[in-house]
């Protein structure tokens, strides 16, 4: 294994990370060597981290709470997909320094579509939330090709900023959660993280069409309170977000090591 064969996580906290697991299960599922670990890194260390981790001859890094944004700024280039996020969850090392990419959204859209069957394509669809994860799904939702892509959130002014600063990708409309009032959705993702403090947006009730799917970005007990609420509003269908953080990873390994790892083995073991 050479030098060029090391990448982490990096976040704060990333105790609970799964990404060491997942990318020891891909490599291991082709054959590779790699050494992949987590490491928590506070705010104001992520800068002088990354120069040194470069200047060590780290290979390439995920990122993820708080630094995806502050990352992004950090990177010497950036992919299409991170400038449209303003945020980025994958770091490849360049000759001098970073060029960050985000995967998240090619993810969702993976495991929505190749793992859950969900087709977008002319449906309604809500996002909820308005933070990285939220900014860096909806420009790969708008290219399937949704009749509607709304977005709403806590702070009303974000769906707008953001529904502006995309303008140049499709249609999106913001919303507030009020405003939502009368209103079915084919597809709603919850994008924000409030399950992690057992919470839920506030929102009108039955917002589901006949049909409807939900689909919380969170796994674990964070997706819990989305869930619950969202069979209760009559959803047909409910999923976490393991997949989409399996189907990312994914993605972001094909960047580091240009091969696309299988995931259903991986996912279905997370799941066990
Ligand atoms: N499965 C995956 O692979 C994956 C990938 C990325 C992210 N995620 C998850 O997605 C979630 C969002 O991540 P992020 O990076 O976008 O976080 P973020 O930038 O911190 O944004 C958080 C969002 O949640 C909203 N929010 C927080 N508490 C709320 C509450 N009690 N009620 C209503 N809205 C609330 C915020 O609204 P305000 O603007 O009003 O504060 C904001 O829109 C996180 O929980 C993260 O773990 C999962």
């Amino acid at each position: 294994m050479s030098d060029l064969d090391r990448y982490a996580v990096l976040g704060q906290p990333v105790g609970h990370s799964k990404s060491p697991r997942i990318h020891a299960a891909f490599a291991a599922s082709l054959g590779q060597k790699l050494l992949y670990e987590a490491y928590e890194i506070a705010p104001d260390e992520l800068g002088p981290s990354l120069s040194r981790f470069h200047a060590e001859g780290w290979a390439g890094f995920n990122l993820t709470v708080p630094h995806k944004q502050v990352g992004a700024a950090l990177c010497e280039s950036r992919s299409e997909a991170a400038e449209q996020a303003g945020a980025v969850n994958t770091l490849i090392r360049t000759a001098t320094g970073w060029h960050g990419d985000n995967t998240d959204g090619a993810g969702l859209v993976r495991d929505l579509t190749a793992n859950l069957g969900v087709a977008i394509k002319g449906k309604r669809v809500l996002v909820l939330g308005a933070g990285g994860a939220a900014r860096g799904i909806l420009v790969p939702l708008l290219a399937e090709g949704p009749a509607e892509l709304a977005i709403s959130n806590r702070n009303p002014w974000k769906p707008e900023e953001i529904a502006a600063a995309l303008k140049p990708h499709g249609n999106i409309v913001p919303r507030t959660h009020l405003s939502l009032k009368g209103d079915r959705y084919d597809l709603i993702i919850n994008a924000t993280s409030a399950g992690h403090s057992g919470a839920i947006p506030r929102l009108p009730p039955k917002l589901f069409a006949d049909g409807g799917i939900a689909y919380d970005l969170n796994y674990g007990q964070a997706a819990v309170p989305f869930m619950v609420w969202a069979k209760s509003e009559g959803a047909a269908q409910v999923s976490d977000g393991l997949g989409m953080l399996v189907e990312q990873a994914a993605e972001a390994f094909q960047r580091w090591r240009g091969v696309r790892p299988a995931t259903a083995a991986v996912l279905a073991e997370l799941r066990g």
